[in-house]
């Protein structure tokens, strides 16, 4: 049994994610959930007495009353996400913040440097870093196991249309979130990315709303093709208008290897050579949620200065640079260089 002191934490945003994030804290020592906050008072009292949460708020002003919170941690949509963190951190707390961090490069510029100012850690929750399979793809590639990463083949086929025909529901609406499919769900793949590949040096990149018949709200559809400074091309592929969630991420290296990850309730990472040798390498099962236990029990260990964050406020804008550039590149029709 961990002797690690408890943190004190807000859950902020009541939705579908913040009841995995509470889910996660259920199973999580050091969580001492005291708030939960919604701007729907109904449904941040039914999620408190569902997590047995003691507390209920409908504004953060009302958590950040409680001296003793020291983690808030934001499940809220996009819009809220650079507002509430800057919020929070200029109060003295820590804050776990889901991704994307903000609207956009400008306004996570603006957060981050809250950021560098204030007593509090800012911990953008790139959950996917934290898989032990996506971990070991990484070490992989960076010790060179199996050879250099050359090319990569990435695609995330989902099912979020129903959202985005909406006209209540936040996502794509660019009032409340910086895009849809690229921004929502492309986003985790483009960090992965740079885990495995190190930065971007330049990105070519489409966006289409094929499915989903609102011009309102943002794309459903999109294609990168991204070329890392190390010299590795990755083509990514997203959509949201297939009949439910699959993952594909393969990449193939300078020694006619190919290592894929085989994403479903489990992850497993697949090695293939010229030689017909096929085996599996590393099996993660009920990854999703796992990953994400474990990247909030490192952000606990971060905020109470037990641990250094394993994804930095400079990664997270590192991935906001290139889902950036990949939206200039789509609106241009040109290839963006990254700095
Ligand atoms: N890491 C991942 O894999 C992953 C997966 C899904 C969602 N997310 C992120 O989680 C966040 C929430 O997504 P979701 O799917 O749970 O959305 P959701 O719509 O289900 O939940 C959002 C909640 O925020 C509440 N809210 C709105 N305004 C508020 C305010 N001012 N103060 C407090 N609460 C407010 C809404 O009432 C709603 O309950 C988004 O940032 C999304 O990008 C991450």
């Amino acid at each position: 049994m961990s002797t690690a002191e408890k943190v004190r934490v807000a859950v902020v945003g009541a939705g579908s994610f913040g009841q995995a994030h509470l889910r996660a804290y259920a199973q999580l020592e050091r969580a001492d959930v005291a708030w939960v906050c919604d701007a729907d008072v109904d449904a941040a009292r039914r999620t408190a007495a569902e997590f047995d949460v003691p507390h209920v708020a409908t504004d953060l002003a009302a958590v950040l009353a409680d001296h003793e919170v020291q983690v808030v941690d934001l499940v809220t949509p996009v819009a809220l996400h650079a507002p509430q963190a800057t919020a929070a951190l200029q109060a003295g707390r820590s804050v776990i913040c889901e991704k994307p961090m903000a609207l956009d490069l400008s306004e996570a510029l603006l957060l981050a440097d809250v950021a560098a100012s204030s007593p509090g850690a800012l911990l953008v929750k790139y959950h996917q870093r934290f898989d032990p399979v996506h971990e070991r793809m990484r070490d992989l590639l960076a010790e060179g196991t199996h050879g250099t990463g050359l090319v990569a083949h990435i695609e995330i086929l989902g099912d979020h249309l129903a959202a985005l025909r909406s006209r209540e529901h936040w996502r794509g609406d660019p009032r409340m979130t910086g895009g849809g499919c690229l921004f929502e769900s492309g986003s985790h793949l483009i960090d992965l990315a740079h885990f495995w590949f190190g930065p971007a040096a330049r990105v070519t990149a489409t966006t289409h709303q094929l499915a989903a018949d609102n011009p309102d709200k943002g794309e459903d559809t999109a294609t990168l093709v991204v070329q890392f400074a190390s010299g590795a091309v990755m083509t990514l592929v997203g959509f949201w208008g297939a009949p439910g969630w699959d993952w594909r991420k393969e990449v193939f290296t300078s020694r006619q290897v190919r290592l894929s990850v085989e994403t479903g309730d489990s992850n497993a990472l697949r090695l293939r050579e010229r030689d017909g040798t096929d085996r599996v390498l590393a099996v993660e099962d009920d990854w999703f949620a796992r990953s994400v236990r474990r990247s909030l029990a490192h952000a606990l260990d971060c905020a109470a200065g037990d641990a250094r964050p394993q994804v930095t406020v400079d990664d997270a804008l590192a991935s906001m640079r290139t889902l950036d550039a990949a939206y200039r590149s789509a609106r241009e029709g040109r290839t963006v260089e990254l700095a």
